[in-house]
């Protein structure tokens, strides 16, 4: 019997609850959100397509009873004000900070033995938000960035070769930002090195799309994006649940892992039943290293915002 938890039922969770449901990975899906009967609904909407969709993992909703997400297995936090046009990740540190505290000890008091997801922006800060007030050991709090950046990254490698999606693999680290460092040299079609296949000039133009691949989300649709976000989210609830063992970037707690201490920060990591089981250690170049040293730089002057509240 497994159960997880979506906190947040607007767009980028109930698309997460829905890809957990429909992947069969646990018993029950529960969503949680502030707003009257917004979870409940969205819930009962998505268990209608159970015999369409041909899944049998109940799913439910609750209008902010935590009682509801008792003894949760896993917890993916979506909770939190989406960006807008103009506004950087970072511009929403103030209010999410405040709203991923509050649910986290809501979580805490049901379910103090779950694995954390935190996917609320900015998301190496919240994700450290959630680390402080759940008090639970690092490797069970884990932000989602990386299986999205890279998705975007990979997807927009496959534009670029028309060729499948599936082949192309990739490993992209830092914050979940403009500062996040896609490593060209770790990434492969089929087996092939990219930089076989494309000139350096493609390759760092789909590098810079990916930095931005966020934002122009936002720039067609007015507000930030959640297919590829609650998908990136339910892989890591699959991965954890079935104990696969399977390698991602993730924002995980780094003590002293690439020189970096005391910080959320996007690296390689494989995931298991005990969250973050392994923090794998890339030999970078001179120049990848000072990009990774610059990102997380960035994110400790977010850090020192939270700091400040
Ligand atoms: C994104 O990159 C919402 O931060 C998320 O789309």
């Amino acid at each position: 019997m497994s159960k997880v938890t979506v906190v947040g039922a607007g767009n980028v969770g109930a698309t997460c609850a829905e890809n957990v449901a429909r992947a069969e990975v646990c018993n029950e899906v529960v969503m949680v959100d502030i707003k009257e009967n917004f979870a409940e609904g969205k819930a009962l909407d998505q268990w209608e397509t159970s015999p369409v969709n041909f899944f049998d993992t109940r799913i439910t909703g609750s209008t902010n009873d935590y009682s509801k997400t008792a003894d949760s297995d896993v917890v993916v936090i979506t909770s939190g004000v989406p960006r807008r046009p103009g506004m950087s990740r970072d511009d929403l540190i103030a209010t999410n900070a405040g709203i991923v505290k509050t649910v986290t000890e809501n979580i805490i008091k049901y379910s103090p033995n779950a694995t954390i997801i935190v996917v609320s922006n900015p998301l190496d800060v919240m994700t450290y938000q959630a680390y402080l007030t759940a008090k639970l050991p690092s490797n069970k709090v884990i932000g989602m960035a990386g299986i999205l950046d890279t998705a975007r990254y990979r997807s927009f490698l496959a534009l670029e070769l028309n060729c499948s999606p599936k082949d192309i693999q990739a490993v992209l680290m830092g914050g979940h930002g403009d500062t996040m460092v896609p490593l060209p040299r770790y990434t492969t079609v089929a087996g092939i090195p990219v930089t076989e296949m494309l000139s350096m000039e493609r390759i760092n133009a789909i590098v810079e799309r990916t930095k931005k691949g966020g934002g122009e989300i936002v720039n067609l649709l007015g507000v930030s994006g959640w297919y590829a976000p609650g998908a990136a989210a339910a892989q890591m609830v699959e991965a954890i649940l079935k104990d696969s063992k399977r390698i991602f970037p993730c924002c995980a707690y780094l003590t002293g892992e690439y020189g970096i201490n005391d910080l959320y920060l996007g690296v390689p990591v494989k995931l298991g039943k005990d969250g973050v089981e392994e923090i794998i250690e890339l030999q970078l170049t001179d120049d990848e290293m000072e990009l990774l040293k610059g990102s997380a730089e960035a994110v400790r002057s977010v850090v020192k915002v939270l700091d400040n509240l």
